[in-house]
């Protein structure tokens, strides 16, 4: 897929608006694809076609403010038995530094630590917002290799930035090299 900076827009919305943070659904696919392509767009997230968002969507939280603007997004992918992803965060810029990103990723996290997800990881443009919520910075040798099962079809595949974070919710069941 082609991407062009600038060619999404996004509608304005409320800086102020009561938000409501609930699961996705079948309805808010058009705002999330928006909002993500957004930041695709802007290099700092992978774009995510309408395919992957149906397929997945039992996967998503959103944030829709009272005007019913989706203005966040964020998911929880498992992967294995110890691992799940946490993906698809991205905030509208209208609402950036709200505390909304860390909203969505608390949302992901609780619902890993209500399945018993030992260990929860993201690949990342921007550690420090993950850091501040208690992900370290992880080598991909330290990751089992279920975690690039998407990097194949990624446009970067040869020219990755991507960061690995990760955060240890369990450290008895955590994957095993992940231990210090
Ligand atoms: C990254 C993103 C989701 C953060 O959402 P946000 O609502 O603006 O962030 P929050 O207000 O919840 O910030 C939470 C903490 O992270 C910090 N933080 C947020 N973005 C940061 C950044 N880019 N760099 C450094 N720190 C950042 C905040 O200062 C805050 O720390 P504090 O609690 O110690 O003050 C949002 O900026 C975004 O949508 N970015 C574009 C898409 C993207 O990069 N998504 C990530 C894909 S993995």
């Amino acid at each position: 897929m082609t991407l062009e900076i600038g060619t999404t827009f996004l509608p304005k919305v409320r800086f102020d608006a009561n938000t409501e943070l609930r699961k996705a659904k079948m309805r808010d696919v058009e705002q999330i694809y928006t909002l993500i392509k957004y930041w695709a767009e802007r290099g700092l997230m992978l774009v995510r076609s309408h395919d992957h968002l149906y397929e997945n969507l039992r996967d998503f939280f959103v944030l829709e403010d009272e005007d019913g603007y989706i203005v966040g997004s964020g998911a929880l992918h498992l992967l294995w038995h110890d691992i799940a992803e946490v993906r698809g965060l991205a905030v509208h810029p209208d609402r950036q530094g709200q505390g909304l990103g860390r909203w969505l990723a608390l949302a992901a996290e609780r619902e890993a630590r209500d399945l018993g997800v030992p260990q929860i990881f993201a690949w990342t443009l921007q550690v420090r917002f993950f850091e501040s919520l208690g992900y370290s910075v992880t080598t991909r040798e330290k990751l089992p290799p279920k975690v690039w099962s998407e990097c194949n079809r990624c446009p970067f595949y040869d020219n990755c930035r991507e960061i690995g974070v990760t955060k240890v919710l369990d450290p008895q069941h955590a994957y095993m090299r992940a231990r210090p």
